[in-house]
């Protein structure tokens, strides 16, 4: 072949393989492998409270966690009650003895393609003056891009590059380990490279030890149908992500995208449903009861505090002042 056509040849192919590139979405260009090692193990710093933040080493009878869990307040939708957003802040701010953290498990904003509704976001959690607020993202913040300002917004020193190791994250509070899994509508940002990495997580932690995870969209909940898909009993991440919680043993597991409070439990781990941080309430008779239910309340907006004793975890499900609607003592995962 001469050398004109070879080259002529070799322009096409390039802009061919450039096109492709170009027009995958976000998720594929930020699929680049953990380095848990390296990175995932560093001291969390949250946005809100950084000066507050005391890293947390111990764990006895006489000296527990206390960590607060609610998810969905979706800031910016005129039917969402940001006074229930406010007044469950307020509650965990002034609760004695303190919280150490308030994870915020996604769905912050309505569209976080909107910068106003991140701006409400950062005006709110600044509520907040005692606790940090560690957030996650749900599938309303990552719209349309939306992950480029829950990061600026609500992740100190984060850049898009490197947001893959934000968004899936251990965080260790001494012998209580976080792990925050980046699932938004499902499983869609799942891959071999972050299936490593969790099951390499899992494995490094002592049986003796707590592993609470922390996500956005639900495994095991009771729900109903929306938009023709079921939104309860995750297919997806029951199937992909839950065997392997359930292989080394996971405590608790937190969640939101469904707006009420629930716990189920599967295999020995506990599935807690607390998306009722504000947002519009499921309210409507569930079309499907999950079978591993064991309690659940619609119609509240509210949080869930759990403190963690060496082998069991106090979880109480309150209402926006703080008054407990339901209280469990669960065990440590048996399976251990
Ligand atoms: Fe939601
Ligand atoms: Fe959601």
């Amino acid at each position: 072949m001469r050398m004109p056509v070879k080259i002529c040849l070799f322009c096409l192919i390039m802009l061919i393989f450039c096109s492709v590139v170009w027009a995958l979405p976000d998720y594929y260009t930020l699929w680049v492998p953990v380095d848990s090692v390296a990175e995932s193990r560093s001291p969390y710093w949250p946005a809100a409270s950084s000066d507050r933040y005391e890293p947390y080493t111990d764990l006895t009878w006489d000296h527990p966690l206390r960590v607060a869990f609610s998810s969905d307040p979706h800031f910016g939708r005129p039917e969402s009650n940001t006074e229930a957003t406010k007044a469950i802040i307020r509650s965990v701010n002034e609760a004695v003895p303190a919280f150490h953290a308030f994870f915020v498990l996604g769905d912050i904003t309505e569209y976080g393609f909107v910068e106003a509704q991140w701006q409400i976001s950062r005006e709110v959690f600044s509520l907040s003056t005692k606790v940090p607020i560690i957030p996650l993202m749900g599938n309303h913040d990552d719209l349309m891009n939306g992950r480029s300002k829950f990061l600026q917004y609500l992740i100190p020193n984060a850049t898009m590059e490197k947001s893959r190791k934000v968004l899936w994250q251990r965080i260790d509070l001494g012998p209580v380990h976080f792990i925050k899994l980046n699932l938004m509508w499902g499983a869609e940002d799942w891959g071999p490279d972050v299936e490593a990495w969790l099951e390499a997580e899992l494995a490094s932690i002592p049986r003796d030890e707590w592993v609470i995870i922390l996500s956005h969209c639900f495994f095991y909940s009771s729900g109903s149908y929306k938009y023709g898909v079921p939104w309860f009993d995750h297919p997806e991440t029951t199937a992909l992500i839950a065997p392997i919680l359930e292989k080394y043993a996971a405590d608790l597991s937190f969640a939101g995208h469904n707006h009420h409070m629930e716990l189920t439990t599967h295999n020995g781990v506990f599935y807690i449903v607390t998306g009722t941080f504000g947002g519009v309430l499921s309210e409507a008779p569930f079309e499907h009861h999950s079978p591993t239910s064991l309690w659940y309340q619609k119609g509240t907006h509210g949080y869930t505090d759990v403190t963690v004793y060496p082998d069991q975890a106090i979880v109480v499900f309150r209402d926006t002042e703080g008054r407990a609607i339901k209280r469990f003592i669960l065990p440590q995962n048996q399976a251990r």
